[in-house]
């Protein structure tokens, strides 16, 4: 089990449902090797999250190879088992045990303006369970549980970190001063890449078209093609501006540029100014194989030791329900369950 220095803390999450894609690098995992300089950090597998649109079937499900293949890519994205915590989350009971109570603290009408949840029942309003609508409930209950000070998320996830402050204020206002206010880290570029095919979406893992999303595990030459055969916008001459709106193809693949190399949009626009289209992807394709490439180097590396990789989850587990529980227990205490 891990002892803790005192530093601020840091949570985060993915789900465990296929496999990670540059867009969860550049919303979220890019930062994870320097952020535990400053922070304790926690870093999540959210499968009890995952169940909301996924069945588990397998029965040793909780080693199972998806999840061994997250901690390996955790690891991957440099964060250090020594200092920070990895941790299942149905190892730990307390996050479902907050879950409950916290969902007293939320209104039906506040879960129902959620844009993941509206989005997801035009797609599909027949097979919409409550736990696609609760689903924020639970992402408060695992950030509530660690006094988190700050959450690294994607853009995508900021409506629902918003809602859990205003749970957190909300309880807070009723009982004593028990949660603490969590930050949101975001970063302002780079926090949501689209679809390399459809720019106008998000890039995301179950696209059912491959070729809108690279996966950190991709061959390095099917990389480089999905890159070249990116779509970008018909104008003419071909010019490399950032314009979300106008021009949302190359946009993407300027965000993409500026957040895997931290160089300001604007730099990028007049380094590349006089480029076509072709030779800007190429050099673009260059940084982001570099960059997935060392990331596959360790994957490899980390991947092989499946003993390992149980051990630091076993080890999460410990430290992360030591901890939460004491929280739980004072959270019982106010509302007189004890
Ligand atoms: N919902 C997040 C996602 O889909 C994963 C997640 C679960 C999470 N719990 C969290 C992220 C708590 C940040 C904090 O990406």
């Amino acid at each position: 089990m891990l002892y803790f220095k005192k530093k601020d803390i840091m949570f985060t999450g993915i789900q465990p449902t296929g496999l990670l894609t540059l867009g969860n690098y550049c919303g979220t995992m890019y930062r994870w090797r320097n952020i535990q300089k400053d922070y304790q950090c926690f870093f999540c597998i959210a499968d009890l999250h995952s169940l909301t649109t996924f069945k588990i079937d397998n029965s040793k499900y909780c080693f199972s190879s998806n999840i061994l293949d997250m901690v390996a890519l955790y690891l991957s994205c440099g964060v250090d088992p020594t200092n920070s915590v990895i941790f299942l989350q149905s190892h730990v009971y307390t996050h479902s045990q907050l879950y409950w109570i916290l969902s007293n603290f939320v209104y039906f009408g506040e879960l129902s303006r959620m844009t993941q949840f509206k989005k997801r029942l035009l797609y599909n309003n027949t097979q919409i369970n409550l736990s696609l609508f609760s689903y924020p409930v639970l992402m408060a209950a695992d950030i509530l549980l660690y006094n988190t000070n700050c959450v690294s998320v994607g853009l995508d996830q900021k409506q629902h970190i918003e809602l859990v402050k205003k749970i957190a204020l909300r309880f807070n206002s009723i009982y004593e001063n028990i949660f603490i206010i969590p930050d949101i880290l975001i970063e302002s570029i780079g926090s949501k890449i689209m679809a390399l095919q459809n720019p106008k979406k998000k890039m995301s893992k179950s696209d059912i078209n491959v070729d809108n999303t690279i996966f950190l595990l991709d061959k390095i030459d099917v990389i480089c093609l999905k890159i070249k055969q990116s779509l970008t916008d018909s104008d003419n001459p071909p010019q490399i501006v950032f314009n979300p709106k106008k021009k949302p193809g190359i946009s993407n693949l300027l965000s993409i540029f500026s957040s895997l190399t931290n160089t300001d949009i604007s730099i990028l626009e007049k380094r590349f100014k006089f480029y076509q289209y072709s030779s800007f992807k190429k050099i673009l394709s260059d940084v982001i194989c570099d960059t997935i490439f060392k990331i596959q180097q360790s994957y490899i590396y980390f991947r092989k030791n499946e003993d390992y990789l149980i051990d630091i989850l076993k080890s999460g587990k410990k430290t992360a329900l030591n901890y939460s529980k004491n929280n739980l227990k004072k959270i019982f205490s106010v509302l007189n369950l004890v």
